[in-house]
Parts: C-alpha cells; sequence; structure tokens
C-alpha cells in the first residue's frame, strides 16, 4: 500500500482536525502518500481529491469543524454512486481509506469494502457518543463540555429570577451529553430518548423539589426525547402544574463548534495514529475504538449492532443528587 486516503462525513465534531492530522503525519512517518478527500463520500464521487503532506496539517490540532468539509451524500447511498466513488479513487491511486464520522458513515466504508475491495477504517467522529466498539467518540467530551458551561450560566440566572428552565442539548437518538451534562452541571431532571417519559411523574418530582425548598430547577432535554423537544415539554408543564414563571434555553449547534478539549484531541490523536497501522497491517472493514483506555479494533458492523448505551444508573444519579 502506498496511498491512503482520509476523509470527515456526517455531521462535523470537534476532534476531527486532529483526526486528520494524526492520520496524514501517521501516514508520513510510514512512507505513506495522504491524499484528503472534501465533503465526504459527496467529494469522492466528484473528485474532490488532494494531496496532504505534514506540513499541510499543522495548526489545526486546536481547529474545530474540520479542514476537509463534511457533507450527508445521497448519491452515495445507491450502488451507483458507489462505483463513481470507486472509480475515483483508483485515479488516485488510493488503496486503502480512514473514515472519520458516525455509523451511518461506517456502512458507506464496509459497502465501498464489499463492492470493491478499497480497504477501510473507521474512526468514530460524532458528539452524540452512541457508537458501538467504543467508549468515547471524537467530539462528545467537547460538546458534553460546553453543554456543562451553558447550564452553569443558566442556573445563574435560573436562581436569580427563582425561575425553572428547560435546556434542550443535542443528541436525536442518543442521550449522553444530556445525562451526562445534567450531572456534571447540577441539573434536577433529565429527559433521554432511552427512557420513555413520563411527564405526570416529572411534574410530581418538581413538585417535591419545591416543598424540599429549590425555588429554582434545571430540566435537561434532549433533542430526540419521546415526549418531544424542549419547548412542547415546557408547555405541556406549565400547562399541567401550577409552574408558570418558565424558560427554554436550546443549546443546537454551540455544542458541535469550537476548539476541542484535550480529551478529544488526543483521543483523535492516538486513533489516527492506530487507524494508519490498521491499514499497514491488511486490516479492512473495521474501526478503532477506546476500551479502558486502550486502542482497540473492532469490526466496523459492532458500530450499529451494538449500539452504544449509557447506564441507566446514571439517571438514579442524577435524583439522588437533586434531592
Ligand atoms: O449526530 C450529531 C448531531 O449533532 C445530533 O446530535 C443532532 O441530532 C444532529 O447531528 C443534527 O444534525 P444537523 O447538523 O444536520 O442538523
Amino acid at each position: 500500500m502506498k496511498r491512503i486516503g482520509v476523509l470527515t462525513s456526517g455531521g462535523d465534531s470537534p476532534g476531527m482536525n486532529a483526526a486528520v492530522r494524526a492520520v496524514v503525519r501517521a501516514g508520513v512517518a510510514n512512507g505513506l502518500e495522504v491524499f484528503g478527500v472534501e465533503r465526504g463520500y459527496q467529494g469522492m464521487i466528484e473528485g474532490a481529491i488532494r494531496p496532504l503532506d505534514a506540513r499541510s496539517v499543522s495548526g489545526i490540532v486546536n481547529r474545530g469543524g474540520t479542514i476537509l468539509k463534511t457533507a450527508r451524500s445521497k448519491a452515495f447511498l445507491e450502488p451507483e454512486g458507489r462505483v463513481k466513488a470507486a472509480e475515483q479513487l483508483a485515479a488516485h491511486g488510493i488503496e486503502g481509506l480512514v473514515v472519520v464520522g458516525g455509523d451511518g458513515s461506517y456502512r458507506g466504508a464496509a459497502a465501498l469494502y464489499q463492492e470493491h475491495g478499497i480497504r477501510c477504517v473507521g474512526l468514530p467522529g460524532t458528539i452524540d457518543n452512541d457508537i458501538g466498539g467504543t467508549q468515547y467518540t471524537i467530539g462528545f467530551d467537547t460538546a458534553l463540555n460546553i453543554a456543562t458551561e451553558a447550564l452553569d450560566r443558566i442556573h445563574d440566572t435560573a436562581d436569580s429570577h427563582d425561575r425553572i428552565f428547560f435546556v434542550e442539548v443535542m443528541g436525536r437518538h442518543s442521550g449522553f451529553i444530556a445525562i451526562m451534562s445534567a450531572i456534571a452541571g447540577g441539573a434536577e431532571e433529565v429527559l433521554t430518548p432511552e427512557e420513555p417519559s413520563d411527564i405526570p411523574g416529572l411534574i410530581a418530582r418538581m413538585h417535591d423539589c419545591r416543598t424540599r425548598g429549590k425555588t429554582s430547577m434545571i430540566v435537561v432535554v434532549a433533542e430526540g426525547d419521546d415526549a418531544g423537544g424542549a419547548v412542547d415539554i415546557a408547555k405541556r408543564v406549565e400547562k399541567e402544574s401550577d409552574f408558570k414563571d418558565v424558560r427554554v434555553t436550546i443549546i443546537g449547534h454551540l455544542q458541535r463548534g469550537g476548539s476541542p478539549t484535550a480529551f478529544d484531541r488526543i483521543l483523535a490523536s492516538r486513533m489516527g495514529v492506530r487507524a494508519v497501522e490498521a491499514l499497514l497491517a491488511g486490516e479492512s472493514g473495521v474501526m478503532v475504538g477506546i476500551e479502558n483506555q486502550q486502542m482497540v479494533v473492532r469490526p466496523l458492523s459492532d458500530s450499529w449492532e451494538k449500539k452504544s448505551l449509557f447506564d441507566p444508573d446514571l439517571l438514579r444519579v442524577v435524583r439522588v443528587l437533586g434531592v
């Protein structure tokens, strides 16, 4: 193997640049030529592929977003799209690929390997932390810290006005950011997509909190909660209870931008190096994860078959600490 490619795909996450840098530099250190594919699989189909040398990735370890840009490609979901993508890789002499993204991006990589024999290694890049085969994904720690900081700020104003706040964090299918930020930010309650939400039960617990002397409260809501987003839930609580001075904050894409934390930079750097080593060792159809501080290599299918879930006991921790 002489030439490899690297791309970022799906929703961006802080630390993707650190991963790209690590793949490029580990490739160069091992005598490989490395190419960057722009805008994920869409750019691959269109031939948006350029060489990257060690210097071209200087000064990006601390930058959010992705210098390669990212996209969700509809064309790549079709076999014809993948034929075009494989042709572009062949035209550039690229024999191996590192794909940084979520499980949708991994499915694309698996198809590319099965249909066209292109060796692929996945790196988990998403703020949602919901990919099987790894305990942490690149970007989760940064997003969690942003959500926690937002909760700290909300806490100040909620306390000053004796108000109830519903704070919506990201996570269409995953409550990782919600549950962890609820603990770190000292929220009274949390609603996640993993647990069916019981609004009368929530109201009853909020009343209990008030009886115990709480004058302000924060309820963290994951955007994909089954009872709706924070706006819907706040309206329902206002209607069905005597809590009236209620406010809503949606943190949104703020959680996806900005400089990655040291944890995410280190995770991405270690994973990038391991991905290149895996390709050089002839591995394919695999992803790099972290388990108990160690880099591990797992089948790509682990990412969607063994979906990563938070420990349900964390819900109990939120409620015990909200006493
Ligand atoms: O998967 C990452 C994520 O940020 C989710 O938490 C969120 O639901 C989704 O992407 C938002 O996607 P978009 O940026 O396309 O609106």
